[in-house]
């Protein structure tokens, strides 16, 4: 018997949805007469109709060969929907597994129980995104466009209807940087610019405003995740990480990114083939000397090393880094300096209620060590008021100030010390100050956390 192409949608979003895919997939593909040619990348969407407030969903297309009639290709898939504990309930609501039939070859059926090509498939970019990569060329029947023209069509309505910028209703998920590099030139070939937010996952609310300012500034977003290991000097650390990608990705949908990637450190260096000690360090430079860069030996270099690399993948227009790794803005502005891109764009810390500087190590505090972790910003600011209402101007003094404000603090400090942002020191500058920034590094308990505070009268986020 001859066979058919077909295209099949997959949707989930309850349980664990990556795994009930894969599964769903290996059902598939046991199926009699159903080869699973092709499947495309996994996207995380909004979703569409159904409860308010119902969670994010995956999709993904599954390109098939069928020898099966499209009525009994259907109740294989109900079958396989049934074992992933799809329970039919409110239309559009949530659900571990839907597996839709979307097109089966040219056939057009209305029948009350099949309706092809899918009755909604031109509507949805949920659908239309997965399935344009894998048959971009596809001509669509009711409305005579591509599948590609068709998404990009749909994109500009939603853009016009929202003034411009609108949040992607789908994120593309790739697994490496090698399928974000491709996904990113596909689309970069219509010219759009591209604004970028590296980071290293268990995202909170300051990667998500770096994300939504990015989806302002660019009509495209991109994310990465990757905990690099070759910027920190304690295994440990580097062990004790917080990590959830699933949660991160969407995360990153919901403030507006078209895609975002992950990958292994053996994709993002496939030239050192698996020994660290070939992968070529980048010098971080003068940035990188005394505060963090003494403390934490080599982790500057590691930080330029991986950047420079994701620079070097993505070839961002913009790229945004959070004020509170102060340093580090130095150190990346210096690599985009070298390198003539991207343009480096810096967003102010985003704070708790108390205080506190979002980072992913606050999800490590215990509640003593997250009681006392507020005397860091409480510190910074008696320094601030010190140069803004007693004037005072030599750094030895501010460091005096911050020291008592953490005396009783229960914070084990590794320094609170200011610079000169605009002439970067490996050590505090003896002369009185005309600019300044005072940063501090102390451990509560076992996380160690930073901070930093301008305490001249320009913006955060300038440098
Ligand atoms: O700031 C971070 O999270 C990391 O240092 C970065 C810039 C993503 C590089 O790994």
């Amino acid at each position: 018997m001859s066979s058919i192409r077909v295209f099949v949608a997959l949707g989930a979003n309850l349980g664990d949805r990556e795994a009930t895919f894969a599964s769903a997939l290996r059902c598939l593909a046991a199926t009699r007469g159903v080869r699973v040619r092709a499947v495309s990348d996994v996207f995380d969407t909004a979703p569409v109709g159904g409860p308010v407030d119902q969670p994010r969903f995956l999709n993904a297309v599954a390109e098939l060969e069928c020898e099966l009639s499209p009525e009994a290709l259907l109740l294989e898939l109900q079958r396989i929907e049934s074992e992933h504990g799809r329970e039919r309930g409110v239309p559009n609501g949530p659900r571990t597994l839907d597996l839709d039939l979307l097109l089966f070859g040219e056939l057009t059926r209305r029948t009350p129980e099949l309706t092809l090509p899918h009755p909604r498939l031109e509507e949805r970019e949920f659908v239309l995104a997965p399935l344009a990569q894998l048959a971009r060329d596809l001509r669509l029947v009711h409305c005579g466009r591509s599948v590609a023209e068709q998404l990009a069509h749909l994109r500009r309505a939603c853009n016009a209807q929202s003034g411009g910028h609108a949040a992607p209703a789908v994120t593309a998920i790739c697994s490496s940087p090698q399928a974000a590099s491709q996904w990113l030139r596909e689309r970069r070939a219509l010219g759009a610019s591209t604004g970028f937010v590296p980071t290293m996952g268990a995202l909170h609310d300051g990667h998500l405003a770096l994300v939504r300012r990015a989806r302002a500034e660019n009509e495209l977003v991109c994310v990465s995740v990757f905990v690099n290991p070759l910027q920190f000097d304690d295994p440990r650390d580097f062990e004790r990480y917080p990590r959830d990608f699933a949660a991160d990705a969407r995360a990153v949908g919901g403030a507006g990114a078209d895609m975002v990637f992950s990958g292994t450190l053996w994709e993002f260096f496939p030239e050192a083939q698996g020994q660290r000690e070939r992968i070529a360090t980048v010098a971080a430079g003068p940035a990188a000397l005394g505060l963090e860069g003494a403390f934490r030996p080599g982790h500057f270099d590691g930080v330029a090393t991986i950047v420079t690399r994701l620079f070097e993948w993505v070839e961002p227009t913009r790229a945004y880094f959070g004020e509170k790794d102060f340093q580090q803005t130095l150190v990346v502005r210096e690599i985009a300096r070298r390198r003539g891109a991207p343009q480096i764009v810096v967003c102010p810390t985003e704070r708790e209620p108390d205080g506190l500087a979002r980072s992913s190590r606050n999800a490590l505090l215990d509640p003593e060590a997250r009681r006392r972790a507020p005397a860091i910003f409480a510190a910074l600011t008696a320094a601030r008021r010190s140069w803004r209402e007693s004037g005072e101007r030599r750094a030895a003094e501010l460091e005096r100030v911050m020291r008592a404000a953490l005396a009783e603090s229960g914070l084990e400090v590794e320094y609170a010390q200011v610079r000169d942002p605009l002439a970067w020191s490996e050590h505090a500058p003896q002369a009185p100050l005309e600019r300044a920034r005072a940063l501090i590094a102390a451990r509560a308990g076992a996380v160690r956390l930073i901070d930093n505070l301008r305490l001249d009268s320009g913006a955060e986020g300038a440098p």
